[in-house]
């Protein structure tokens, strides 16, 4: 069947970027162990067959990402090139409870964040919230009652 994709209402999200002083805080190293326990999460997760075999390597380019995000030096546009990152996530069936699974995992690694990785505990919410935003503009496949549209993402 072809595939059919879901545009979120209401176009790209208004989203706050975090404030630049999570990375002035936390630096490059400490975001990028934030990552690499994040998606040591995903590997757990039922969004596993969606990611790499090797997630740890797979966590560096999205470390890039959030470096940059987080106020740091722009990692993933020098080395990837620009992020267009609707369009980089189309290949993946992603829809709200692939977003709500992805936003759980990084919870459980935000709930230790200050003290394992020094994230500046005032701006938690900020930066959850952007997640919050920018995740459901992720989304490309429209929910379904009888469970279809998960198919892809559990694989065959
Ligand atoms: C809505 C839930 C989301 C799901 C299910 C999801 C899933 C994925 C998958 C399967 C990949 C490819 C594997 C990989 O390279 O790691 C990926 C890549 C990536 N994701 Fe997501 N993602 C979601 C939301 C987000 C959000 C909100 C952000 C940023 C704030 C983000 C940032 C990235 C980055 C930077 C990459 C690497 C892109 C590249 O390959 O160059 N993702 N994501």
């Amino acid at each position: 069947m072809e595939r059919q994709i879901y545009i979120p209402p209401g176009g790209p999200p208004r989203v706050t970027s975090p404030s630049a002083e999570i990375y002035a805080q936390m630096g490059e190293a400490n975001i990028f162990a934030m990552l690499e326990d994040f998606y040591l999460e995903l590997e757990k997760s039922s969004l596993r067959s969606m990611f790499p075999k090797d997630v740890v390597e797979a966590s560096k380019k999205s470390a890039a990402f959030f470096v940059g995000l987080l106020g740091g030096p722009p990692l993933y546009h020098q080395r990837y090139g620009n992020p267009m990152m609707r369009a980089r996530h189309m290949p993946f069936s992603i829809d709200e409870a692939a977003r709500q699974e992805w936003l759980r995992c990084f919870d459980h690694v935000l709930a230790h964040a200050v003290e394992k990785y020094n994230f500046p505990a005032e701006h938690l919410a900020g930066f959850r919230a952007f997640l919050v935003g920018f995740s459901g503009w992720m989304v490309n496949t429209a929910p379904s009652e009888t469970g279809e549209g998960n198919l892809e993402l559990f694989g065959d």
